[in-house]
């Protein structure tokens, strides 16, 4: 309990204006669900098998994962993130020249759906899926990225800033390779790692030392970066463009 006061009390050092959520019922409600979750799974991570520099969060069930992903949504006002991010993605889109007009696009973990928005207003055929898109969401549709419902090689693009929300990195970079068309390119946008400074938070399930070490990971399942641009907005991380070793050329 300590823990999760003395991370908020930081935050809100950081971002004066969020001591006005303090006084929201829905973040009391979070802080309630953050405690009775980390007292039944006791908030453990466990190095991932035969990677270094990567960790997995411990859930007693994949049930019980899913549950935990889905709850964040409920706790948040993203009015303001979905504008700003809107902007920030797309515009950093639009610098690296490596989007072709019309190519369809699959957002992973994609939530209100705003990297939707940002290739929609670069001119893509974009579609999310999330655990939970909340209702009615014209962006994104309900789906799991570690068993998605479209068929291989039907897109053009995956972009995705959820890795550190996976269960099962390997299921999803499966997932990925088999959802992109010859020629199609991986976008992620990564938070930087532990040893870069940033700590995963209460509804993380996967981090990394350093953005490199989720590279590598990423590296062996045949991915070869093709940009590589640094961020400091909303979150200090990096955007990666990824093309597949020998699956042809460019996307649209
Ligand atoms: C940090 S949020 C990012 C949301 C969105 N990309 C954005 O920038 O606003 C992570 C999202 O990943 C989703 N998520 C976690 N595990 C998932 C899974 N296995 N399949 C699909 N979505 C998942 C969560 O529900 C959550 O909405």
């Amino acid at each position: 309990m300590f823990g999760v006061l003395l991370d908020e009390a930081k935050k809100i050092a950081r971002n004066p204006r969020r001591l006005r959520e303090a006084f929201r019922l829905r973040r009391w409600r979070q802080f309630f669900g953050i405690l009775r979750f980390n007292s039944r799974t006791g908030n453990r991570w466990k190095p991932a098998e035969g990677a270094s520099g990567l960790k997995q969060r411990e859930y007693p069930s994949y049930e019980e994962y899913v549950r935990h992903q889905q709850s964040k949504f409920g706790h948040l006002d993203l009015t303001e993130y979905d504008r700003a991010y809107r902007v920030l993605l797309r515009e950093r889109l639009r610098t690296s020249a490596l989007l072709k007009p019309g190519a369809s696009v699959l957002c992973l973990g994609a939530r209100q759906g705003t990297e939707v928005k940002a290739f929609h207003d670069l001119g893509c055929f974009a579609v999310g899926i999330d655990l939970n898109p909340g209702k009615e969401n014209k962006f994104v549709l309900p789906g799991d990225f570690h068993d998605v419902q479209f068929p291989d090689r039907s897109v053009d693009v995956v972009f995705t800033n959820s890795f550190d929300h996976t269960l099962d990195p390997e299921k999803l970079l499966q997932q990925i390779t088999r959802l992109l068309k010859p020629g199609g390119m991986l976008v992620i946008e990564a938070i930087q790692g532990e040893a870069e400074h940033s700590a995963p938070d209460y509804y993380a399930s996967f981090w990394w030392e350093k953005i490199d070490d989720l590279l590598a990971l990423i590296g062996r399942h045949g991915f070869k970066v093709a940009r590589r641009t640094p961020f400091n907005e909303p979150w200090p991380g990096e955007q990666i463009f990824f093309s597949r070793v020998g699956s042809g050329s460019a996307n649209g």
